[in-house]
């Protein structure tokens, strides 16, 4: 069976791509952490004639991704297209954060997305197709002040999914890197994070999707999916980055403002 993977898949943005992915008749895999939740949406989507498979794995283990990987070669699936969505923010200081914190916002949201995006281009190069969507942020632009380290997992993102975009081409396999800005999910909440000071205006995760959707297609190396957020990352290298810096800092409101 042919597939699309999708980590973070149990709410948020995740859950969108599995519900726009069963609407174009694409079989699933779904992975996180929140058992029940997969297995309300996976049922839900299978009455769409749709095949969904759930595997539920904390990625903040080192293991997490071979065991994913082990999971479709045991149920012979072959991952046409992986979404690596699963990721957390913590509003704080970088100083005051916790060291099992820092393990934690690390292991997801760049150890996980390393090891499933090596383990599975390394099946879609050999098979000459596939596509990767790799989720990043606008923070990852630039440092930002109460969100520092969230700021630079999503810059090693960046990094990495551009490179893949290059290395990948040759092999038929099509890579980007989605950079939202501020999207309405329960992912603030999780973070500590006080929306109502965020300056920015909340977006939608259909609009993540969508914009995600069209730029894989179009094998874009970056996809920013609100004119805001391709607004944003021009104006960013117009200022002096001490100033980039800051204003990104105020933009958040993770400090307060
Ligand atoms: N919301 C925003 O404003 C925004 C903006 C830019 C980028 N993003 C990025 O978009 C992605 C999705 O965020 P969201 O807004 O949809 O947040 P969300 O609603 O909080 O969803 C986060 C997802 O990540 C999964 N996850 C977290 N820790 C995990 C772990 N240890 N193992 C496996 N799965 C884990 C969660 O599943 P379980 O809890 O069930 O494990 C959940 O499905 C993240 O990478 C985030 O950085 C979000």
């Amino acid at each position: 069976m042919h597939a699309t993977l999708i980590t973070g898949a149990s709410m948020g943005i995740g859950e969108a791509f599995a519900r726009e992915f069963a609407r174009r008749g694409n079989s699933l895999v779904l992975v996180a952490r929140s058992g029940d939740r997969l297995a309300a949406i996976a049922e839900e989507l299978r009455s769409r004639k749709v095949e969904v498979l759930v595997c539920r794995q904390d990625l903040s283990r080192p293991d997490a991704p071979d065991r994913v990987h082990d999971f479709c070669l045991t149920n012979s699936i072959t991952i046409d297209i992986l979404v690596n969505c699963a990721g957390l923010s913590h509003a704080s200081d970088f100083s005051a954060i916790s060291p099992e914190k820092v393990e934690e916002l690390m292991s997801v949201n760049m150890l996980s997305l390393a090891r499933m995006s090596r383990l599975f281009a390394a099946d879609m190069a050999a098979e000459k197709k596939g596509g990767i969507i790799n989720i990043a942020s606008i923070t990852g632009l630039q440092g930002v002040p109460g969100l520092g380290l969230y700021a630079a997992t999503k810059a090693f993102v960046l990094s990495l999914t551009e490179a893949m975009h290059e290395e990948l081409k040759e092999h038929g396999v099509k890579v980007s890197a989605v950079c939202p800005g501020f999207i309405d999910t329960g992912f603030f909440q999780t973070a500590g994070h006080e929306r109502t000071n965020a300056i920015l205006p909340f977006s939608t995760p259909e609009v993540v999707v969508k914009a995600a959707l069209k730029g894989l297609m179009k094998n874009r190396m970056r996809v920013y999916p609100t004119m805001l957020d391709a607004i944003l990352s021009f104006s960013g290298r117009l200022v002096p980055r001490d100033t980039a810096v800051r204003l990104a800092g105020f933009l958040s409101g993770a400090r307060g403002n």
